[in-house]
């Protein structure tokens, strides 16, 4: 909402609301003009299909075909983009419990009413151990230091003792105690009483390889920690290794919790069999400038793109700030009018230049998307998925649904709850 100078309540011709405040002298007067300046000013949205993401954990439940086994939804980096809290709530009664990267993760979540366990994979906690306990979160350790710190920031809160996961590097090499220093780990737990060893977790460097090799070796050396942590008398509570791929794949890595994110987010890791999902997030933006241009002239930065014939050049309100990465320059396409259309010359920082030489009704004003799906008239709907733009940017969906910047407004559509 904006405040501007003036006077009279009134309403404008475009819709928009006027109010001034009752029974002030004239120069005190402000006329509140009501829109949602998220959306209203510039139309680039990323719209979020909760119902959508509720069917994909529930095919990824499915896919499982065990009751047993609960779901620890990963909901790190803003639930992949998505927002964690809006996800969160609409995941919340269908999974054991949510896991994040960071700290302020869980706390956000927290703080945004969610009760079910979170737990933070990320294993560092500088100076935050006290938020840790204050907000219920489960610590994932790995460094026997923060044992002390825990333990300390329990007693100071109350005294409770505080459960922690620990993770084990069975062969990512990026977090956990290694196996052979897993004894020494026990013993550093057991001097401190106030913490308890509530799960044990590994992460799977190739669960989403062609080759079962990798998985199959970090597998067992989980089982030989898990007979070790037996023989030391230490029974560890949940035990959670599975993302997405391993959940599918691997029915041995399932153990009581799986940790799936992306294929709740609707897109299959390669290799893996997950069907029907649905996309979640749409990336819709405006034409917000059409210009006619005859053969050769530029369009963008540099003199990389001349027109081969004249041409019809929209320009979008959406660009690499907004995490439509430059990588996918001269090669992404987008839908206008319900067809596939050339993206021109480099992405710009808040600008994108499409061809729509080839849909003569485009016009000022008119929907394209830039993700998602996009019907043409009286046709079938065309899809521009998340795997799709990774391709044009060479990486990976993951990154592309995380990096959409937060300047793009998250619109939410589709049922909260059951
Ligand atoms: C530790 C951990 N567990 C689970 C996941 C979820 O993986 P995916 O999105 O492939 O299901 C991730 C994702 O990066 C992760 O880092």
């Amino acid at each position: 909402m904006r405040r501007i100078r003036g006077g009279g309540a009134r309403s404008r011709s475009d819709g928009a609301r006027i109010v001034d405040g009752p029974g002030r002298p004239e120069k005190d007067l402000f006329i509140y003009q009501v829109y949602d300046i998220r959306t209203d000013i510039r139309p680039t949205v990323a719209e979020i299909d909760l119902s959508a993401l509720r069917r994909n954990a529930d095919a990824v439940r499915a896919a499982l075909r065990d009751p047993g086994v609960g779901m620890l939804a990963v909901l790190k980096a803003d639930a992949y983009g998505h927002g964690a809290v809006a996800c969160a709530r609409a995941l919340e009664r269908k999974v054991w419990g949510f896991a994040v990267s960071l700290v302020e993760e869980g706390v956000e979540l927290r703080r945004g009413g969610i009760e079910a366990p979170i737990v933070v994979l990320g294993c560092f906690y500088g100076l935050s151990h006290r938020d840790v306990v204050a907000y219920r979160l489960t610590p994932v350790v790995a460094d026997a230091q923060d044992l002390g710190r825990l333990q300390r920031a329990a007693q100071e809160l109350g005294g409770a003792r505080v459960g922690i996961h620990l993770k084990l590097d069975t062969g990512m090499s990026r977090l956990g105690v290694r196996p052979e220093r897993l004894d020494d780990f026990i013993a550093a737990l057991r001097e401190h009483p106030g913490v308890e060893l509530t799960g044990l977790c590994t992460h799977l460097s190739d669960a989403d390889g062609a080759s079962a090799e990798l998985t199959e070796e970090q597998l067992t050396r989980l089982r030989q920690c898990q007979d070790r942590l037996a023989a030391l008398g230490i029974r560890p509570g949940v035990t959670h290794v599975a993302n997405t791929a391993a959940a599918v794949r691997y029915p041995r890595a399932r153990f009581d919790l799986v940790r799936p994110g992306i294929g709740i987010f609707g897109v299959a890791p390669d290799y893996t069999e997950l069907s029907p999902l649905w996309p979640v997030m749409a990336l819709r933006t405006r034409i917000i400038a059409l210009r006619e241009v005859p053969k050769g002239t530029g369009v963008s930065y540099g003199s990389s793109m001349r027109t081969c014939a004249p041409m019809r050049v929209a320009t979008l309100p959406l660009g690499y700030a907004d995490g439509y990465t430059r990588r996918m320059s001269g090669r992404a396409q987008v839908l206008c009018g319900g067809r596939r259309c050339a993206v021109l010359g480099p992405i710009t920082m808040d600008m994108t230049m499409i061809d729509v030489t080839a849909v003569p009704t485009a016009a000022l004003g008119d929907e394209v998307v830039v993700l998602g799906s996009q019907r043409p008239p009286g046709g079938e709907p065309e899809t521009i998925t998340l795997s799709e733009l990774a391709q044009w940017a060479g990486t990976i969906p993951w990154e592309i649904c995380c990096t959409i910047s937060k300047r793009v407004p998250r619109v939410y559509v589709g049922e909260v709850r059951p």
